[in-house]
């Protein structure tokens, strides 16, 4: 089963920084090195999507000068990275709900994801202001309205349909989900298209993740057995 899409849950930048006895906000610095990282080896595996938590509609909650440093690195990042990322053949898209973030903002995030004029090797999802459960009452929304204005017919609606209001539609759904940072849970993101992923979770920091153990953890993908539902016997027939 080839490795199409990896989605990651980049975790453990403020322990990162406290270990180095550094303010959070150092870690969130050093996250963003590891992300570029990651970019070169998903266009190195021939991985054609990768989506990153880089924000939880959760988030808002920490101290406010943490939210604020972010915003400022989230600007600076898209701003300083985005042509070279362009001239690689990176096509960036931003999902969550982007109302919350200030009108400038807003403006970098639709200007980085217009449309590259250069071969196509990697789309990149960056999820801010993300939330799961988010996402599937949005669909729910927009598939509420279209059933009452009659545009479709409950009946209608089922897994296939459902998935095309969610917001990574019409990219597949997600193969390979990692966590670094060393908690098991997924904290509210990706929902839906995580249904049939195979997850790893890694005891690794954020900002010391690399591509040697991005390559090992496609190793460990590689030799899992994806069954679906099916017996092992199955899928070796
Ligand atoms: C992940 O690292 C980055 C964001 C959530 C923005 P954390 O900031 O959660 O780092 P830890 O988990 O506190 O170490
Ligand atoms: C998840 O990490 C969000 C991102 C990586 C952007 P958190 O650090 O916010 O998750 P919890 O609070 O440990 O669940
Ligand atoms: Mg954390």
């Amino acid at each position: 089963m080839s490795l199409r899409h990896v989605a990651i849950i980049m975790d453990g930048n403020g322990r990162w920084a406290a270990r180095r006895k550094r303010p959070r906000t150092f870690g969130h610095q050093r996250g963003a090195r590891a992300v570029k990282k990651t970019i070169e080896a998903c266009i190195r595996n021939d991985v054609a999507y990768l989506t990153l938590f880089a924000f939880s509609s959760e988030n808002w909650s920490r101290p406010e000068q943490e939210v604020q440093k972010l915003m400022q690195l989230f600007m600076r990042s898209l701003k300083k990275e985005t042509p070279e990322l362009q001239k690689q053949g990176v096509q960036l898209a931003f999902i969550g709900d982007l109302s919350r973030f200030s009108e400038a903002l807003q403006e970098s995030m639709r200007k980085a994801s217009e449309p590259i004029n250069t071969e196509q090797r990697l789309i990149l999802n960056i999820a801010v202001n993300y939330g799961g459960q988010w996402d599937i009452s949005q669909a729910c929304r927009k598939l509420a309205q279209e059933a009452k204005d009659g545009l479709i017919q409950p009946e209608s609606i089922d897994e296939e349909l459902f998935q095309s209001y969610t917001s990574l539609h019409p990219q597949p759904v997600v193969d390979l989900m990692i966590r670094t940072g060393g908690e098991h849970r997924i904290s509210n993101f990706l929902l839906w298209q995580i249904a049939y992923s195979e997850l790893y979770f890694t005891e690794t920091l954020w900002p010391d993740f690399d591509m040697p153990e991005f390559n090992e953890i496609v190793n460990a993908f590689n030799r899992r057995e994806r069954r679906f539902g099916q017996t092992s016997e199955q899928i070796n027939a």
